[in-house]
């Protein structure tokens, strides 16, 4: 993968996708699937719903770093299976097939299979609504990957698959930033 600039990593959040996001407890490794998501800025801050309901909530909460993992639709199935089963007793990166990557700030690994990786740290957990804030803090994309195309989950346990692409880059010139 190479280094994405980082004012450019809400690009990869702003469509919606359905997320990977890894964790490292001090021990091993988890990974999660997450599709309540959203970009709260440009610096990047995000923002995923989760809580103590997942296992990887402990290690979200205790050393406040993960990293949001994007997949593309040839990989609905580990998806779905990522978000059906624990790391309280599951490696998910070997029962799925994944693999780990250190990152070069944080400890929870990136995932060599997913179309972009962001390291991101724990700034804030609004208890009352489950919401975990993230900053990014380095990016990375899979530019040579073939299948780009992320999914967006419905909620009822159907998917969505990215489609065409619009360029409204000149009506919105005024909204976006300089250099994206
Ligand atoms: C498509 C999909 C989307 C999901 N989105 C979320 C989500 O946004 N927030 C959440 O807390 N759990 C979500 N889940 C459930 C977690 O991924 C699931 O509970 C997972 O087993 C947690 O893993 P862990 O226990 O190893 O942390 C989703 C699952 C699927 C299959």
């Amino acid at each position: 993968m190479r280094l994405l600039k980082l004012n450019k990593a809400f690009t990869l959040m702003e469509s919606g996708p359905v997320v990977l996001v890894t964790t490292h407890d001090g021990e091993k490794n988890n990974i999660m699937t997450i599709s309540w998501t959203m970009v709260l800025d440009f610096t990047p801050v995000f923002a995923i719903t989760t809580g103590e309901w997942n296992y990887s909530f402990a290690a979200l909460r205790g050393n406040k770093e993960c990293v949001i993992a994007i997949p593309t639709v040839d990989m609905l199935n580990q998806v779905v299976g990522i978000g059906t089963c624990s790391g309280a007793d599951t490696d998910k990166f070997a029962k799925f097939k994944l693999t780990p990557v250190h990152g070069k700030v944080v400890r929870a690994p990136l995932i060599k299979e997913c179309l972009a990786n962001i390291e991101c740290k724990v700034i804030d957990i609004v208890s009352k609504h489950n919401i975990v804030v993230l900053e990014g803090v380095v990016a990375y994309v899979d530019s040579g990957r073939k299948e780009k195309r992320m999914v967006h989950a419905v909620g009822d346990g159907t998917f969505i698959v990215d489609g065409r692409k619009l360029d409204r880059r000149k009506l919105m010139a005024s909204k976006i930033p300089a250099g994206l």
